[in-house]
Formats: structure tokens, sequence, C-alpha cells
């Protein structure tokens, strides 16, 4: 079975499991787990902050940043797709209770207008106890659902600047923040800077079987610890999967590119396909989303796996597949094989004689 579902399926290497069988390890809530520390150290001075704090997943590191900006009742402006308002769990409601305001991004980008048209104009004659008071802006790059779109870095910085003039905090979702820097060669800290809070994830790309962590101020981390534990976020020996996090943080970065190479390969490989619509110039990263119009996308995806391919459907008509360190580039053209088949067969059956549907949207997950 080729599994393209998600760069968190990748399997520990050997090196990493030597790594993490040899980890010295404390007690990460008394803060002396050396293993962790050494993660958290390497990952502040890498993204250019302060301090940092390792969590057990992206979805801990984004929701406890989320609470330690922002008290019950403020309102926080997500994108309309962004990972933490969709797909973590109804979260930011129910830990931070918190009111998102939602931006009209196009693959998880958005303008600085999109930012001030929901903050809204105030005026003296309006009560300003009203409207719930904004108080966090959340950014996603590389954006999911957008397909690994890399937010141009012009746009970031205008988005942040205005952010800041009306006096939000920032955060970023930097689940896939090492996958920007390996597609423009900008560096991660560059990103980091114009954000009070970043979150990066070891799990995913880098290969690491668990972890995250979120960087910031020394206050702001001090005031995230306290949420990390009040969710049982506290890890005893975690140096035992800090190891993995930390050997993939200084081992994986590099070879990202050959993640994005057999992402093209695979988009190129399929698009043109009968019944198949992807733009293949939207493939910046490691994340490659197809239409399909000859079959529901759930349906398309079951005749993928009775062939050997797993896949995610992508709402209706989406899929999403996504390779990492452990796919070669014989799986990425048995995959293209595999699609070809299956769409060619589709076709047949539905009588569709070229590319077709609309190209996905990244609407669904
Ligand atoms: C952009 C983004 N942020 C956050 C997360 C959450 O990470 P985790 O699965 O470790 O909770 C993911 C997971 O896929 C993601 O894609």
């Amino acid at each position: 079975m080729i599994d393209l579902r998600s760069d968190t399926c990748s399997q520990p290497t050997k090196a990493m499991r030597d790594a993490i069988a040899n980890a010295p390890v404390g007690d990460d809530v008394y803060g002396d787990d050396p293993t962790v520390k050494a993660l958290e150290r390497e990952v502040a001075e890498l993204l250019g902050k302060e301090d940092a704090v390792y969590m057990v997943t992206g979805t801990m590191t984004n929701q406890v940043a989320i609470r330690a900006h922002t008290e019950p009742g403020d309102a926080v402006l997500f994108d309309q797709n962004a990972h933490v308002y969709i797909l973590e769990g109804g979260a930011p409601a129910a830990f931070s209770g918190v009111l998102p305001r939602l931006l009209p991004g196009v693959r998880g980008v958005f303008t600085p207008e999109d930012v001030s048209n929901a903050l809204g104009v105030s005026h003296r004659f309006f009560p300003n106890t009203i409207p719930a008071p904004v108080k966090l802006l959340c950014l996603e790059n590389t954006h999911n659902i957008g397909g690994g779109k890399v937010w141009p870095i012009e746009r970031l910085q205008a988005v942040c600047e205005l952010g800041r003039q009306r006096g939000l905090a920032l955060h970023l979702d930097g689940a896939r923040l090492w996958h920007a820097t390996a597609a423009t060669g900008i560096p991660e800290r560059e990103y980091a800077r114009h954000f009070d809070s970043v979150s990066v994830c070891f799990s995913k790309g880098l290969g690491a079987p668990v972890g995250s962590a979120l960087a910031g101020s020394r206050d702001f981390i001090a005031r995230a610890r306290r949420f990390k534990q009040q969710i049982g976020g506290g890890f005893r020996q975690a140096g035992i999967i800090a190891a993995g996090a930390l050997h993939a943080l200084r081992n994986h970065r590099e070879r990202l590119q050959e993640d994005h190479e057999h992402a093209r390969m695979l988009a190129n490989g399929i698009a043109g396909l009968p019944g198949i619509s992807l733009d293949v110039s939207a493939i910046e990263t490691n994340i490659v989303r197809f239409g399909v119009s000859s079959l529901p996308a759930g349906t398309f995806v079951e005749r993928l796996y009775d062939k050997g391919l797993y896949v995610l459907p992508s709402g209706a008509d989406g899929v999403r597949a996504i390779p990492y360190l452990n796919i070669t580039r014989q799986q990425v053209q048995e995959a293209i094989d595999i699609i070809s088949v299956v769409a060619q067969e589709n076709a047949r059956n539905a009588g569709v004689s070229g590319p077709g549907g609309k190209v996905s949207s990244g609407a669904g997950y």
C-alpha cells in the first residue's frame, strides 16, 4: 500500500529511532528534561524568539496560543479555511471561549483590506462595548486546505503590519513553515519575526513521530506553559519523543525539496487525465489537491485504495495526496499509474473524454 494520506503518516528512520533510544530524559513538568530543553532552545533560536515550549500536537500549540493571547468573550480573526478553525475540534470555542470572525482568504491568503473590513470602523457615537473586541489575528503558512500555499512574504508583511497598527496580537500556525522556507529560501525566522507567537510541527514533513512547539517572548511562553499544564499537556519523560523531534529538526529540513519535487511529479503525472482537474502551477510545496468529476471523491479514493493507493477525499469532489520522507520516486510513479488506471476506467464508464470538473478549491479537508 502506498500511503499518501498525510505527511503525518511518516515512519521514524533508523537514525531517529537510535536518537530516541539513547535520549537523556528528566521530568518535563519539573522543567528538567534535558532533551526537551535542548529542543525548545533550538526551536526558539531557529525562529528568532526568546523561548519555546514543546507540546504533543500542533492542535495543542495552536490552541494554547489562542488561549494565551485572549480571554473568553474576545474575538479572533481566522481565515475561513484555517486549520485552527475547521480541523481542531471546535477548540477555539470550547477551550478559549473565543468568537471566530472569518476572513475570505483565497487558498488561505487574505489581504489587509479583509482584516480592516472585519475590524470595522469605530465612532464615538457607537458604544464600543457592543462588538466583541478582536484581540488576535491568525495566519497559516503553508496553508493546508489551501493546498500547501505559501504566503507571499510582502502580503504577509502587509497583513501583519495592519494587524499591529490595529493593536492585534499575531499568531502563525507554521505547522509546515519548514516547507515555506524550502520553497522560497526565506528563512523561518524571517517569516516568524512578524508574529508574537509561532507554532511549528515536527510530526509532519520533518518525519518525527510526535510533537510541536510554540515559540514567542519569555513572558508569553510562561503564560502558555500554564495553559499547557491546564489541559494535561505536562508529559514527564517527554525527552523520549523530543529526541525524535530534535533529530528531525537537525536533519530533515534540508530534504524537503525532495517531497516538493515528488508532489510536482505526481501533479504533472495526473493533470490532464480524464475527469481530473488540477492546476499544476498551484503546487508550491508538498500538498497535492485535485478535483474529480466522473464520480464522487469518496468513491474515487476507494477505487484507488482497492488498487494499493491510500489518499484522502477532500470535500465532495476533491482528493488530497501528500508525499513525505519514506515515499520514493518509484512509489510516486506507481501512484500516478494507479490514478491513471482508475481515472480512465471511470471515464470509460461515465463517457468523459478530457480533463474535467472544477479545480479542487481545497474547500474540503
Ligand atoms: C496547518 C496545520 N496546523 C495544525 C495542525 C495540527 O497538528 P496535529 O495533527 O499535530 O494536532 C495540522 C495537522 O495536519 C495542520 O495541517
